[in-house]
């Protein structure tokens, strides 16, 4: 693997490392806003983003590299409404989004193709993180502060059981 690919992984690293840490920054929220169920879906898509770690980690020592763990910066804690909370998630996924496929052009300039193949995993579940949240804030429009529909919906992601 050349440095640039290395690099380039390796702060990918510590971006799904850094979408952990929002992630449980965001469940605590709605944990504190009485949300429980979408507190434990978020807590879960937090667990999501540290398996995304582990396999970049996995993929980089897998070709001889070697992960360099950065600092992460402290992240936002409080959020005016649930719907606040799941559109900063998806403004988080398009950034995500921007940034595998820019690790996927860097794969391609620097003709790693097993590291090409390794990021178009990553190129798919990225379309379906985003969908994940565009689908969640749609019926959250929907719902707007209808108690009874906040109440449903909760309920609902309560019963997410696991990572995908
Ligand atoms: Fe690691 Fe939600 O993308």
């Amino acid at each position: 693997m050349t440095k640039k690919m290395q690099d380039a992984l390796n702060i990918q690293c510590n971006a799904e490392l850094e979408s952990f840490y929002i992630y449980l920054a965001m469940s605590n929220d709605l944990e504190n806003k009485g949300y429980k169920g979408s507190a434990h879906w978020m807590s879960l898509q937090a667990d999501e983003e540290y398996d995304h770690y582990k396999q970049f980690s996995s993929f980089i020592s897998d070709v001889e590299g070697s992960v360099s763990l950065e600092g992460i910066n402290k992240p936002t804690t409080t959020w005016a409404t649930i719907q606040d909370v799941f559109e900063s998630g998806l403004a988080h996924e398009k950034t995500i989004s921007k940034k595998i496929n820019a690790l996927v052009s860097i794969a391609k300039l620097e003709k790693d193709y097993s590291a090409e193949n390794f990021l178009q995993g990553f190129v798919t579940e990225q379309v379906e993180e985003e969908v994940t949240f565009r689908d969640i804030l749609t019926e959250l429009n929907m719902i707007k502060d209808n108690s009874a529909g906040l109440l449903m919906f909760d309920k609902g992601l309560g019963n997410r059981s696991q990572i995908k």
